[in-house]
């Protein structure tokens, strides 16, 4: 039997020999394509070179994809489990190429493979093409030798392959294997039938076309081949199971779920449709999280949490209620560990972030039973019996209430559910996270668009020259108008044929710094690039005028951009240190470098500890006093990547890219701009670590000047302080945790002073106590008591009376207190929490206790002596 690792890396070396290049599968999350939620073929990574906007310096590729079919166009959530052939995350082998070969040498070398090196029996083959590509046709037929009743013209549904909604689309020809047998027993089933019998294992798509937005479908600039073998299929055929999941992808996941859930797969179909999601989604999880994806309330971490409940629901429906899942996804990424070495490293991370999710689950699951009871209570005094389907897609979706469990629970309670409410809701909400999320894609200015149009470039001289750079001005805007001019006192855009202002980008802002004509000199206040390859400088203009044409000399405000070099690099050095103080799973989420700080975000499941960040500024410090020469250089990504540089997650790159190396500490790909040597920067202080969402951390911090002048305005609070205190600075912290102490012990005092004085007059007020209907009632305003201290008060009033009801009020902080205390001998007749309650409503606040004490607050002070007063009444209208 081929293992599953041997049968990948067959694919890879045959189509190496042919000339291809072995690129390593991209993330899962899409590098800068806002029109895809997830990777979800081969060909994405390469979307740009089949339309040509991007050049490689190799036309022919093969990759094994990391795949996920969860939403958009592909989705096969709904099936996984259910069939023998779905997944949520699958590998596709594919072989590519960008206007080399075409139709007949894809089709050979897919034959080839099949039948020579996986030796596949060729009877056991079916091809189809799409209904009119004749030529397509006639490559099986007589160019391989498919006989005529194995090859098939299907329609633009099966045989027209699109990535999405828009992008490289086209006609495609595909290989069916015959298992001889149906897995569900069909007699004389077709190719077509669902029943797994017929397994589509490769798809040949023939790119020709880009499908835009309003449909149009336009010839992309050359004919080129994109295809897709999923490698669970023909491991299972190679295998010689016929099931995905009975190959050695998934046994070792199904018999790990089938101890920690103590039941049995292949007995009864319910066990193995959760058996199967178990292990799929376990393997899910382990890739989506291992691609820095963490669980939310959208977008991407949306689906991974949906993922991970409807794991956790499964294993209740077997039994389980503890958190599990996350040694299914640890085992998935040991099991993948050849190749996908970098999700061994983050096993723990991994297993953390699933069991959290897990428990988190739990405890909303819990929740969701109360909120669950009470629509049922509503349903039930309605007299309805239907429980309505808005409230329960809000169960589903604020608690993760899943319907299945409501249909059950409803079941049980002789109720009825109403399911086409609750996806109508479900879609509703799917428009919005829609329209949000394609939200997500830039806009550009009209202006600009003409300008990238009209294919102004930039020659960028920043990296080495930032002074007296010579150029000339090909464009100016003005209030998004292309202008000829810019007056004085008018501010605009510039674009400049050669300019050494840096454009934001990758986090560092963009440069300020000036433009000079031979007479007359303008500030640059900041620079960007609103589309690829525009770079735009925002000019002032406060005398003078500037022209198109104009001849002018660029400087850099150097000093501002080195400062930004300095948090620049730095963020490169703690970047590396966090992880090798913290784990490998942490990684970039975002990032700020500007002059005065730096800003950086990360993946880590909980609060950096004090000590950590305190190893993380020492390993940083250490790293800018050995004084490193910084090292910049333009390779290949493969090889960049190969050496071992960081890459940004959700980050799209060229083929060529810049790659900052601090030697021997830290490698990332980056195009911004950096110190020398790490000497330069002098000083890194973390000054802040917080919180940004849910797994996400973040880092403020500030290096060189701005690090010595924190300093230099906490030596002076210090030394201040140290003054005033009459205390050196070494002592300072035990002077004032002694000051406060003192302080502490001072209040006490007072209180119990004040205590002590209420106390006495208490004798007078016990004096002023009236009788209502043979019972003492007290009911006196204080001064100056705290809540603890009145109800002392109160208590001492009421054991002196031995019989009665006191009542106390007192103003505090602009607010009014209450107390109301009832002898025990009294309660049946009049109860404190009663009349505490009516006295609170006079004074616009409430309150409650229990019938022998209670206690109230109000608003308005100025009604306390009359409510006072009134409460004689209250307790007269009580005992009648
Ligand atoms: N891109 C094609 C597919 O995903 C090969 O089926």
């Amino acid at each position: 039997m081929k293992t599953s690792v041997e049968i990948r890396n067959t694919f890879l070396d045959f189509f190496r020999e042919q000339g291809h290049r072995v690129v390593k599968s991209s993330s899962l999350v899409p590098g800068d394509d806002p029109t895809l939620l997830f990777t979800n073929a081969g060909m994405n990574q390469f979307k740009e070179v089949f339309l040509g906007l991007e050049q490689r310096d190799y036309r022919r590729a093969t990759t094994c994809q990391k795949c996920m079919r969860v939403s958009g166009k592909h989705n096969d959530l709904d099936t996984v489990g259910r069939t023998p052939l779905h997944h949520t995350f699958f590998e596709m082998l594919g072989n590519f190429s960008f206007g080399d070969y075409f139709k007949r040498e894809a089709v050979r070398f897919a034959w080839d493979l099949c039948t020579e090196v996986y030796g596949l029996n060729p009877r056991r083959l079916h091809a189809t093409v799409f209904e009119d590509d004749d030529e397509a046709y006639g490559l099986w037929r007589d160019f391989i030798g498919v006989p005529r009743e194995r090859v098939y013209r299907l329609g633009e549904a099966d045989n027209f392959w699109a990535m999405g909604d828009t992008g490289p689309c086209g006609p495609c020809a595909e290989l069916h294997y015959d298992l001889g047998v149906s897995p569900l027993d069909h007699q004389d089933c077709k190719l077509g039938c669902e029943c797994g019998r017929y397994v589509e294992i490769w798809n040949l798509v023939f790119m020709q076309f880009n499908r835009d937005s309003q449909g149009r479908t336009p010839a992309l600039p050359s004919p080129s081949i994109d295809t897709g073998m999923g490698l669970e299929r023909i491991t299972a055929i190679l295998q010689g199971v016929t099931s995905n999941y009975d190959t050695d992808l998934f046994q070792p996941l199904i018999q790990k779920a089938e101890r920690l859930t103590a039941s049995t797969y292949g007995n009864d179909e319910q066990t193995d449709v959760s058996l199967r999601i178990l292990a799929d989604h376990g393997r899910a999880c382990a890739f989506l999280i291992g691609d820095g994806v963490i669980p939310d309330n959208e977008g991407r971490g949306y689906v991974l949490r949906k993922i991970l409940r409807r794991a956790t629901r499964h294993g209740q429906l077997l039994g389980k209620e503890e958190p599990f899942l996350f040694t299914l996804a640890t085992l998935a990424a040991d099991l993948m560990s050849e190749p996908y070495p970098d999700l061994q490293p983050q096993r723990e991370y991994l297993a953390r972030v699933v069991r959290h999710e897990e428990e988190k689950f739990q405890a909303t699951l819990n929740h969701g039973m109360g909120l669950f009871e009470e629509i049922v209570a509503r349903v039930r005094e309605s007299e309805s019996g239907t429980l309505p389907g808005e409230d329960l897609f809000r169960l589903y979706d604020t608690y993760g209430f899943p319907l299945d469990l409501a249909r059950d629970l409803a079941q049980e309670r002789s109720l009825e559910i109403d399911e086409q409410g609750f996806f109508a809701e479900m879609e509703k909400q799917r428009q919005r996270a829609r329209a949000s999320w394609k939200g997500a894609g830039k806009t550009l200015q009209p202006v600009h668009q003409e300008l990238v149009g009209q294919g102004y470039a930039t020659e960028f001289t920043g990296y080495e020259q930032l002074e007296a750079v010579s150029g000339s001005v090909l464009a100016l805007v003005r209030n998004q108008r292309r202008v000829p001019h810019l007056g004085p006192g008018e501010e605009g855009e510039v674009v400049l044929d050669r300019s050494p202002f840096y454009a934001e980008a990758g986090g560092q802002v963009g440069d300020q710094g000036t433009l000079e004509t031979d007479s007359v000199q303008f500030r640059i206040l900041d620079t960007y690039t609103p589309a690829q390859g525009l770079r735009l400088s925002r000019v002032r203009v406060q005398q003078g005028e500037l022209s198109s044409g104009d001849a002018v000399r660029s400087s850099v405000d150097r000093p501002r951009r080195q400062a930004t070099a300095r948090n620049h690099t730095s963020t490169h050095l703690m970047h590396a240190a966090l992880r090798r103080i913290l784990g490998v799973h942490v990684k970039q989420a975002g990032s700020l470098v500007a002059p005065d700080r730096l800003r950086f975000d990360f993946t880590h499941f909980r609060s950096v500890r004090p000590e950590e960040l305190s190893q993380v500024e020492d390993l940083v410090n250490q790293e800018i006093r050995r004084d490193i020469a910084v090292d910049t250089r333009v390779r290949s990504l493969d090889q960049a990547l190969e050496e071992g540089a960081t890459a940004l997650f959700g980050e799209k790159y060229d083929s060529q890219v810049r790659v900052v190396a601090i030697p021997d500490f830290s490698m990332e790909l980056c195009g911004g701009t950096h110190v020398g040597r790490t000497g330069e920067i002098g000083l890194f202080k973390i000054t802040s670590e917080g919180s940004v969402s849910a797994g996400v951390r973040r880092i403020e911090a500030v290096t060189g000047e701005a690090a010595m002048s924190r300093y230099s305005r906490m030596d002076a609070i210090v030394s201040g302080l140290s003054r005033r205190l009459k205390t050196p600075m070494t002592h300072l912290e035990e002077t004032i945790r002694k000051s406060l102490e003192d302080l502490k012990q001072a209040q006490k005092q007072v209180d119990a002073l004040q205590l002590k004085l209420a106390g006495q007059k208490s004798l007078d007020t016990l004096d002023r106590s009236r009788r209502v209907r043979g019972i003492r009632v007290v009911a006196e305003e204080v001064a100056d008591l705290d809540r603890s201290s009145l109800r002392q008060l109160a208590d001492q009033l009421k054991n002196r009376l031995q019989s009665g009801v006191v009542v106390l009020g007192t103003p505090i902080d602009g607010k009014v207190s209450l107390i109301a205390m009832v002898s025990d001998d009294l309660t049946d007749r009049i109860q404190a929490h009663h009349l505490i309650r009516k006295l609170a409503r006079l004074l616009g606040g409430g309150g409650g206790g229990r019938p022998e004490m209670a206690e109230a607050g109000g608003r308005d002070v100025s009604r306390l002596g009359e409510a006072l007063e009134q409460t004689y009444r209250l307790v007269e209208e009580s005992l009648n």
